[in-house]
């Protein structure tokens, strides 16, 4: 076995900036071998999220604080390849915050075993933090009723594309919001959307009005700023409005004010509503093999860009904010 752990390690604060080259550090250090009640894991696939940014920028308060020199944080999929915790056998496949490196050695009580079939992937996304951050936010905070018409921002990506197909499954007139033609079609030819809009090509709110003439009852935001404010200037009355995310504060220039149609919460008597995903952390596991039922039935498809080599972690983590990502963001290591 190697004993050289490759790693990534918190470089800068990007605060009010895109990412740097030199917000991260890669090192070497040799691999730490498992204590007892711990399991060393060899890291095979890396999730992203916006959120690790976030993290990044230490403005997060729903988890820890970064550190600077602190290993990149991130949730993965590994191989046990040794163990000192019982039930962790060599072999067995586990998920975790296992971080940015190619060894993690952590403690057993972090992990949770994996099956490893043709959905182990699908466990750092649509069976995952993805995938419960969909379910929950639409159920729990967007309450769609049978016959409502939905929008959702960020459609395309990994929890607005399951998002979108959940609000079809609760009975919904389906609407998404995603930057450019290959991206809208998908949605509609693929994932059953029933229209798709792209921001990118003029118009936003027009395209919407045309889109949703009756207005939004459901309106799923995962990236705020201009795309956030047209969508809102078209919400009926008494609509749900979830703030699930705000990617777009990202941009150079754009500043996380509030959108100018606030107003129009009052006029149509509307609630916006934000949420954490972890706050449901304790009904995961029976919304998980509820997800898992769809996708086996054939009602809830994903995709998954899968990036290679842990040398490319920080520019798989740039695609998000440039939407070069297309499905579920992974880096196989
Ligand atoms: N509240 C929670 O508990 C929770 C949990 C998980 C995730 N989230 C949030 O959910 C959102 C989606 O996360 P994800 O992991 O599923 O990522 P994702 O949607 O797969 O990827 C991000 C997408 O955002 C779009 N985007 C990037 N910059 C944009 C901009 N300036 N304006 C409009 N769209 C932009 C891009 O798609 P286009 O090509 O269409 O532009 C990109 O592909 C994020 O805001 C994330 O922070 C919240």
């Amino acid at each position: 076995m190697t004993n050289s752990n490759r790693q990534w390690l918190i470089n800068g604060r990007p605060v009010g900036r895109p990412l740097a080259d030199d917000d991260f550090k890669f090192v070497e250090t040799p691999v730490v071998e498992p204590n007892d009640g711990e399991v060393l894991v060899r890291n095979l696939y890396l999730a992203f999220d916006p959120a690790l940014k976030g993290h990044m920028e230490n403005i997060s308060n729903y988890v820890a604080p970064t550190q600077i020199g602190e290993v990149m944080r991130g949730s993965g999929i590994g191989e046990v390849v040794a163990s000192k915790a019982p039930g962790f056998a060599i072999g067995d496949k586990v998920m975790g915050g296992l971080r940015w490196q190619t060894y993690a050695t952590v403690s057993a009580k972090e992990l949770l075993k994996v099956v490893d079939d043709e959905l182990l992937t699908a466990n750092l996304g649509v069976l995952g933090t993805t995938g419960m951050t969909a379910l929950f936010g639409l159920f729990k905070i967007g309450k769609p009723f049978v016959g409502d018409t939905m929008v959702v921002t960020g459609a395309a990506g990994a929890t607005g594309s399951v998002v979108g197909q959940l609000g079809k499954i609760a009975g919904c007139r389906v609407i998404g919001v995603a930057g450019g033609a290959e991206k809208c079609a998908w949605l509609v030819e693929e994932l059953g959307f029933d229209a798709a809009v792209d921001y990118k090509a003029g118009d936003l709110q027009a395209q919407v009005k045309a889109a949703a003439p009756e207005g939004i009852d459901v309106l799923w935001d995962n990236v705020g700023g201009r795309v956030f404010n047209d969508v809102l200037g078209e919400i009926a009355m008494h609509a749900r409005v979830v703030t699930c995310g705000n990617i777009s504060r990202h941009e150079p220039g754009m500043t996380p004010s509030g959108p100018a149609n606030y107003f129009n919460l009052i006029f149509k008597r509307a609630r916006m509503e934000g949420f954490i995903v972890s706050d449901w952390v304790d009904e995961f596991p029976w919304a998980r093999a509820r997800l898992a039922r769809f996708i086996r039935e054939g009602r809830l498809h994903y995709k998954e860009d899968i990036q290679q080599g842990i040398e490319n972690a920080p520019s798989t983590l740039k695609r998000l904010f440039e939407g070069r990502n297309f499905g579920k963001q992974l880096l196989k290591l």
